[in-house]
């Protein structure tokens, strides 16, 4: 037997409700705030990933599928969202559009080569969204406002918002070069990935989990404290806007975020569910204001988020909301379904819009009826020679047994009237006219 491949999983037709229950949200919410959808493919030349996530992170390091293509080219599956897009706009000229700043999301599988646990892949999902060409702090706000929205749409609660600010290139150079020279002699006093870290990309030390309450990393300087006024001033407002719209956030001045494109804001938000367990984080996100000219694109300033969407999926378990599958009739044959008239009945019910289900395996009546209660249906219809000579079906409801004869040019219309009066919610069907 061939098994999957170590990181990989099937999404069974049990678990689709969910992702389709997010994909239906990621679009509502989406619409809301103005963003359209961007696929773009999923491998790139390994040279984007290179020279835009960074050199030295973890996920050019140590993470990505690459391999040569039979033309003796680099490809990489994109462990990410967000350099594909930048190369789809600069490639395609988006930023051309008189309508900028360009408002896209996407959905789709990444790779990266970690070693899986419970919400982490080799295979995953995000779903990511991106503004791009826009300096003003009102884009960090939006895109920020957006991730909460789409938690709060999902009903996933219980998240801290974590924010931070890495500041321009200037504040970075200057936090950088004082972070280097407090490592130096200290740096005995880190593990040995930190130590790795300091001669590689010394930023990435401040998130380190291994040494996370070592007093070495605790009173090292924090990027925050080395803003230029330009990049405190952007911060002050960044964080004055979501003050203004209610939204909770916790500032964190360790906060740095593993890709080395990030400038000025980087955010995050955590779970404190406990399904989540270690790999807690549901979205990343952050500005990055140099990235796509250092792709040889214009001067664009941009911002985005990714969430990962196996986590969410996780987080919607915990909730144990989820509807139970459900059909709107299991159509019952007593008789040779395809010597009458069965089969025409159900194409007019489905035609109507009404999801109908029916034995496939010739099953007794008993099983029937069995099986027809393993898909939850609102009514079972029954029809069998006798009904089929009155011109009539049965109609019994699932849930309180009542059983009634329709004729059958008035089935459709009667099983749609009793399903929306089913659902009315008013309870008071006196002077409705649908019921
Ligand atoms: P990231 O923090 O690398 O950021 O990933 C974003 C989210 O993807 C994570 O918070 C997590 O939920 C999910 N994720 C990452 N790796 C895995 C994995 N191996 N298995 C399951 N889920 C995972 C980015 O990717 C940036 N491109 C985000 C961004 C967009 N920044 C600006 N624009």
């Amino acid at each position: 037997m061939i098994n999957r491949v170590k990181g990989t999983y099937d999404i069974l037709p049990d678990e689709i409700k969910k992702w389709q229950r997010l994909e239906e949200v990621i679009r509502n919410i989406a619409k809301l705030f103005n963003f359209d959808e961007i696929r773009t493919p999923i491998f790139e030349s390994t040279e984007l990933f290179h020279r835009s996530v960074g050199e030295s992170t973890d996920i050019v390091k140590k993470e990505t599928y690459s391999f040569k293509d039979r033309g003796d080219r680099m490809n990489t599956l994109r462990p990410e969202g967000t350099a594909g897009v930048v190369r789809a706009v600069i490639e395609n000229k988006l930023y051309s559009n008189p309508s900028m700043p360009l408002k896209v999301y996407y959905n789709g599988p990444m790779f990266r080569y970690e070693r899986p646990q419970k919400g982490r892949q080799r295979q995953f999902h995000q779903f990511g969204a991106e503004i791009i060409g826009a300096k003003s702090p009102l884009a960090d706000i939006e895109i920020i406002n957006f991730a909460a929205t789409f938690l709060k749409a999902l009903g996933i609660g219980d998240n801290v918002v974590k924010i931070n600010s890495l500041g321009d290139r200037e504040s970075k150079e200057n936090y950088q070069s004082a972070l280097l020279e407090y490592l130096k002699p200290n740096i005995e006093h880190f593990c040995s990935d930190c130590k790795r870290r300091y001669l590689e990309n010394p930023l990435r030390v401040l998130d380190c989990k291994v040494d996370k309450e070592n007093p070495y990393l605790v009173n090292s300087p924090k990027p925050i404290d080395y803003l230029s006024d330009s990049a405190r001033i952007h911060f002050d407002q960044v964080i004055m806007g979501l003050d203004s719209i209610g939204l909770v956030y916790e500032i964190d001045k360790f906060l740095v975020r593993g890709l080395d494109y990030y400038t000025h804001t980087v955010f995050e938000i955590e779970s404190n569910l406990a399904t989540l367990g270690a790999q807690s984080t549901l979205v990343g996100g952050g500005r990055y204001d140099n990235l796509i000219q250092s792709l040889d694109g214009p001067d664009l300033a941009a911002v985005g988020f990714a969430f990962g969407l196996e986590r969410l999926v996780l987080a919607l378990d915990a909730k144990e909301e989820i509807q139970e599958p459900f059909i709107h009739c299991f159509f019952i044959n007593l008789t040779d379904f395809i010597n009458n008239n069965s089969l025409e009945i159900i194409n007019n019910l489905r035609h109507g819009g009404l999801i109908v289900e029916y034995d496939f395996l010739n099953r007794n009546l008993k099983s029937q009826f069995k099986q027809a209660d393993r898909l939850n249906p609102i009514f079972y219809l029954i029809y069998g020679d006798e009904e089929a000579n009155k011109r009539v079906c049965r109609v019994k409801r699932r849930d309180n047994g009542e059983q009634l004869e329709v004729p059958l040019e008035n089935l459709y219309q009667y099983l749609v009237r009793s399903i929306t009066s089913n659902n009315c919610s008013s309870g008071d069907c006196s002077g409705c006219s649908g019921c």
